[in-house]
């Protein structure tokens, strides 16, 4: 899970073209269909590259509470099912959250147990989701399903006895799921199975079933001649490993972004395989995208100048995508046309009126067509400062902070949020994550001597360049007044190093700058820079075991700049570009001449032994001050301020290409 996304997250726009590579999760509906059939397997069977997200997470505990013994190792990517014979407990209540996969694919596996009486409910908007096709048919195969709320829906009490075989008809077209559902647990049934469709299904996932149901050893197909799926009684046999593709869903954030920002991306391993949503690469290819299939995966990118035409498409088959396109539809010459998704009103939230909402506050002109099955938008100049409203639904969130990558006002400044981004840990936790990490980020390490200038230039190249501004100098600080006011002194090594790790750390983002937190409290400047604290802080700034307290903390001080939307961070202190970032984009060290820095810190009016720090910070053992291997030296003794923020603003834009 992302460690702690804001309730409302300002989208940082990309001022450069995007260029990476993106390693995308487990497909959701391949995870949760695979989940069920290993379950109906007699050997062990291992998903690798799986999903770990709160729609798998809720599969899995379900299995679980069945007695299925189910092993997920997030880390590893693999969840394993296994000792299958003693799944099946006599009674069990599974909750399925919002996961309309969980939902009717665990609703059908109850009804084929053969005996036992289980309890399924979901949080309530689930209990408004399409179930009534599901339970109808189940119930014409000889299933005791008890609605135990409103007829047709959640939440649901199963009295299992075996499924009976025979024919069958469902109703499927509000969710193909419940057809999948069934498929899948139909070679279970006492005898052959033959389901006849009594409306229009999206194929697609139906298909994606199919495959998955005769990979794992069953034996489904569509008899054209008979118009129904004949489904045989047979055995599940799949034993091993069952790699699980990239989901294609997802896939659909990361190929449109490109269009947004310029530049390409390596979608890496996904490949056209068991999944629908694969089509939406070639919708984008009418709007200018230029995909290019390897083995490692698929290439995407959009050359500056290409047409962005508006389209006209009917997103049936892949509806999931619909809200991709339409959240960027504002960026394009012409008007887009969607159709096919009158279904999609009764999904996690009503996708169609939730989409037209949004982008009329974002100005744009949104035409919900009368049928009810899709909506034309007209695009016009955008509106900033808008927060997008995600009604739970992790499609909006992703698809809007694509469309925030958008550089509106043309200098990085952020124009749309995103309420409730958490809302994508439905199938994307690290969502956000991943897109900031294809923000090119850039790190600025500066160091140098005591008043040599350091904080006043990364202060103006932060504002210059919207970058994170971290003055490690301040921290040191903050960790010696902590020191002083427990009464340490510098000479009490032992009891420093004692006191150490009872000293909690935090961070917080003031404006540009990161200030550091102790035990929750920011340390005010006021305290941090007074004549005690001067004089002390070079020598607990010596003691190693201070200095390794601080590493990992500078270190992922990149990270609170990326989480916070920055394109890059200055850092300055003493041994930034030779510990801290040795790898960082661009080292300098400042210095000037010791005659001039007195003076700087004299015209301040503040008492400072500044040869004497200096003295002690280039001579100690551990991260002494030094001009790093291959840092640029900079010397300010005959540079205004100005100057020498204009030298580095040179470097910086050239490294930012
Ligand atoms: O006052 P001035 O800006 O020159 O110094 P500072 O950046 O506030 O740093 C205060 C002291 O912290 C330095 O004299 C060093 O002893 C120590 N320091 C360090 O050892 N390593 C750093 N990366 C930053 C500061």
């Amino acid at each position: 899970m992302p460690p702690s996304l804001p309730a409302v997250l300002p989208i940082q726009p990309f001022t450069r073209p995007v260029r990476g590579e993106v390693t995308l999760p487990g497909s959701k509906s391949l995870t949760n269909r695979a989940l069920l059939l290993a379950a109906l397997c007699k050997d062990r069977v291992v998903l690798t590259s799986a999903l770990f997200s709160e729609d798998t997470h809720l599969m899995v505990e379900a299995l679980k509470a069945l007695g299925f013994t189910v092993n997920a190792n997030a880390d590893a990517g693999t969840i394993e099912v296994s000792d299958q014979a003693n799944g099946f407990k006599k009674d069990a209540e599974l909750f399925v959250g919002l996961a309309g996969t969980a939902a009717r694919f665990l609703t059908a596996l109850c009804v084929a147990a053969p005996s036992g009486i289980y309890r399924i409910d979901g949080i309530p908007q689930m209990r408004k989701r399409p179930m009534k096709g599901l339970i109808d048919a189940l119930r014409s195969l000889g299933a005791d399903v008890r609605c135990t709320g409103v007829e047709g829906f959640f939440p649901l009490e199963i009295h299992a006895k075996g499924l009976r075989g025979g024919e069958v008809a469902i109703d499927a077209s509000e969710s193909s799921q419940m057809l999948s559902g069934l498929l899948m647990v139909a070679p279970l049934a006492d005898a052959p199975i033959s389901i006849k469709l009594s409306a229009k299904v999206r194929e697609p996932f139906v298909q994606m079933t199919k495959n998955m149901v005769n990979q794992f050893g069953g034996a489904a197909d569509f008899n054209a001649v008979s118009g129904s799926w004949e489904v045989a009684k047979k055995s599940y046999t799949f034993a091993g490993t069952y790699a699980i593709e990239p989901d294609a869903t997802a896939a659909s954030y990361f190929t449109t972004l490109p269009l947004v920002t310029g530049g390409a991306l390596m979608l890496l391993n996904l490949q056209q395989g068991l999944q629908g949503d694969t089509q939406f690469v070639e919708v984008m290819q009418r709007v200018g995208l230029t995909a290019t299939s390897s083995p490692s995966g698929l290439e995407v990118s959009f050359a500056p100048g290409s047409i962005r035409t508006g389209i006209s498409e009917n997103f049936n088959e892949f509806s999931d995508t619909f809200l991709t396109l339409a959240a960027v539809s504002p960026l394009l010459s012409g008007p887009t046309r969607i159709t096919g998704i009158a279904h999609s009103r009764k999904q996690e939230t009503d996708r169609v009126a939730g989409m037209v909402r949004e982008l009329r506050k974002l100005g744009q002109e949104v035409d919900e067509h009368a049928d009810g099955d899709g909506l034309t938008i007209t695009p016009r100049p955008l509106t900033a400062g808008v927060e997008i409203e995600t009604y739970g639904d992790h499609r909006f969130a992703m698809s809007f902070g694509i469309l925030g990558c958008h550089d509106l006002h043309g200098d990085g400044r952020p124009w749309l949020s995103i309420k409730d981004p958490a809302c994508c840990a439905k199938t994307f936790p690290n969502f956000f994550d991943v897109l900031n990490s294809l923000r090119p980020f850039l790190i600025v390490a500066i160091d140098g001597g005591a008043a040599s200038g350091k904080s006043s230039t990364s202060r103006a190249l932060s504002e210059r360049f919207n970058f994170l501004h971290v003055d490690t100098g301040s921290y040191y600080r903050a960790i010696t007044a902590e020191l002083l006011r427990r009464g340490l002194r510098t000479d009490q090594i032992d009891a420093v190093k004692a006191a150490l790790p009872s000293i909690t750390l935090g961070t917080q983002v003031d404006g540009r700058a990161a200030r550091m937190e102790i035990g929750g409290r920011v340390v005010p400047e006021s305290e941090i820079r007074g004549p005690e604290v001067t004089a002390a802080v070079s020598h607990f700034a010596a003691i190693p075991e201070v200095r390794s307290a601080l590493l990992t903390y500078q270190r992922n001080q990149a990270d609170v700049a990326r989480a916070h939307g920055f394109g890059g961070m200055v850092m300055e202190g003493r041994d930034i570009g030779s510990i801290i970032f040795p790898d960082a984009g661009l080292r300098l060290f400042l210095h000037a001449d010791p005659v001039a820095r007195a003076k700087r810190r004299e015209l301040e009016g503040r008492a400072d032994a500044v040869a004497e720090r200096d003295r002690l910070d280039a001579t100690r053992k551990t991260a002494p001050l030094v001009l790093a291997s291959g840092a640029i030296d900079i010397d300010s003794t005959y540079l205004n301020l100005e100057q020498v923020v204009d030298k580095i603003s040179g470097l910086i834009t050239e490294k930012l290409g």
